[in-house]
């Protein structure tokens, strides 16, 4: 499908806790990006509750879809495609975005692409962000790391809406690790900023951790690293167990990051990528920003992180893969269904 430099695509993404929709210029420049959180609804029952995160869904995504549009300052005729997140995610969330998506296609007679979540969290690297912050450089093959609640997967780059999945967890996100461990620590939900924030005052090598290593191919395993900490915490207790909250956080949040970037430094050298990007909302941590950056220097790659906005969930992402999916394989038509398991091609 021909779609011009200055095609605008409307981006719908449902997948999980953010009702999202954004309109995206030319596969790169953001026109707007709308996000409706639910994480306050969320944190109230300690982690996401599916029933509860479809429902709002249903309530936001026709508000959240015209606001995208009134803040781009467009209307339905001005644009050139529909992209809408298809999964991986929740399938009740899924299914909220792309029924709209597909009553929006009927109604205006505009092609629609179901996009892959994780392919979106890949380009969000190179989308021109707001602010004017510069995007990852268009140089491939680069070596994809999106590290989220529901994944910790590496792809291989070989161009835009190119992605070839490389590795991936044999059990655990690193997010679900991270908030996990936040919920055993008593930090609260989210756990991944919860942790950040508590670690800032803690030693990162206060408490010995292992870091699991799967040995086979670029896989990633952190139950066990949740397992050990359980151990150390629970036969006392939080108070009693000889660790202050902030080094067992902080020593946490260092054996994740030392596994996310042992596996993604192993795979880009593999695959001689010539830059690493990472995404996903483990994306916005500070402390695997500054390691897999250094480690990344060492070996002679740059690395790339989002800002934080494109780093957790968002439409923009979605709306710039679609741009991609649609330039290289074509709309798809009304059939197109939901997939809570779908994933990259290997
Ligand atoms: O990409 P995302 O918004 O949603 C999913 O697709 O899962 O990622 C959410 C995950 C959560 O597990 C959250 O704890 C984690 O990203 N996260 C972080 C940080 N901000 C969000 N993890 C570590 N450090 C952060 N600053
Ligand atoms: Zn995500």
């Amino acid at each position: 499908m021909q779609l011009s430099d200055a095609g605008l695509v409307l981006g719908i993404e449902t997948s999980c806790d953010e009702t999202a929709a954004a309109v995206v210029r030319g596969g790169r420049e953001i026109v707007s990006n709308v996000v409706a959180s639910q994480e306050e609804m969320h944190a109230h029952f300690g982690g996401i509750v599916p029933e509860v995160a479809s429902r709002r869904h249903a309530e936001l995504i026709t508000a959240v879809v015209e606001s995208a549009l009134r803040e781009a300052s467009v209307t339905w005729h001005d644009l050139a495609l529909l992209a809408v997140t298809r999964g991986p995610g929740l399938v009740g969330s899924l299914l909220v975005g792309v029924s709209a998506a597909k009553g929006y296609a009927l109604a205006t007679g505009l092609p629609l692409v179901g996009v892959n979540h994780i392919a979106g969290h890949i380009t969000s690297s190179f989308l021109l962000a707001p602010g004017g912050a510069e995007p990852a450089p268009q140089q491939f093959p680069a070596l994809a790391l999106i590290a989220s609640g529901g994944h910790s997967d590496l792809a291989l780059v070989e161009g835009l809406g190119r992605y070839r999945l490389v590795g991936f967890t044999r059990d655990d996100a690193a997010g679900e690790a991270l908030d996990k461990t936040a919920r055993l620590l008593g930090l609260g939900y989210p756990g991944g900023p919860a942790i950040e924030r508590a670690a800032r005052d803690g030693d990162a090598s206060a408490v010995e951790l292992p870091r699991p290593d799967t040995k086979e191919g670029f896989e990633f395993s952190f139950a066990g690293l949740k397992t050990a900490l359980v151990r150390i915490v629970e036969p006392d207790g939080l108070e009693h167990c000889g660790h202050s909250v902030p080094d067992l956080a902080a020593s946490f949040q260092q054996a994740v990051v030392d596994c996310l970037v042992r596996e993604a430094i192993a795979a880009a050298t593999h695959f001689r990528a010539r830059q690493i990007v990472v995404a996903g909302g483990v994306a916005a941590n500070q402390r695997l920003r500054e390691c897999m950056t250094d480690a990344a220097r060492r070996k002679g790659l740059s690395s790339y992180f989002p800002p934080k906005s494109l780093c957790t969930d968002n439409a923009a992402m979605v709306a710039a893969a679609g741009y991609f999916q649609a330039t290289h394989q074509g709309p798809q038509d009304l059939s197109m269904e939901v997939d809570s398991a779908l994933q990259l091609p290997s």
